[in-house]
């Protein structure tokens, strides 16, 4: 989708509800879809990827990251999230420190729905404040 004109909260939702068809969820049955933004225009989907050992299960926003930065795109304006109907559904703490990285001065906006399906907006930085990051580990003292 690069080089067309950027995609409001409602398209990325509704490609996170489209990417939320791809999940693997057998275990859970709480299947999750995410649309991650790309500053060029792309929208890169994610859903979450469970597994039968249960600790290697990944959210479908990292899912949406890795595929992003595995395809040479890192810089991201947005991220939707798609749950279950009838829930407020937010990144999880594993998710916002993973977004976080891409996004250090905390502008990522995320996007969600809340019980009653409306479309609510935040950003990485509200999510996480005071996030650790690159910059933490280059001002440590060095042995
Ligand atoms: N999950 C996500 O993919 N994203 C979230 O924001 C919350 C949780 C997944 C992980 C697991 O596969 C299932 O939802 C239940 O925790």
């Amino acid at each position: 989708m690069a080089g067309m004109d950027p995609i409001d909260d409602a398209a990325l939702m509704a490609a996170a509800e489209a990417a939320r068809g791809a999940a693997h969820a057998p275990y859970s049955r709480f299947a999750v879809g995410a649309a991650l933004l790309a500053a060029d225009g792309t929208v890169v989907p994610g859903c979450n990827v469970e597994n039968a050992s249960f600790g290697a299960t990944i959210c479908a926003e990292r899912t949406a990251v890795v595929s992003a930065v595995s395809g040479g795109r890192r810089r991201f304006v947005a991220i939707a999230v798609a749950g279950p109907a009838g829930i407020a559904l937010g990144p999880c703490g594993l998710c916002r420190q993973v977004l976080s990285e891409f996004s250090p001065d905390g502008s990522l906006r995320v996007v969600t729905r809340d019980a009653a399906g409306a479309l609510r907006a935040t950003t990485i930085g509200a999510l996480l404040p005071a996030a650790f990051g690159a910059t933490d580990l280059d001002a440590a003292a060095k042995p």
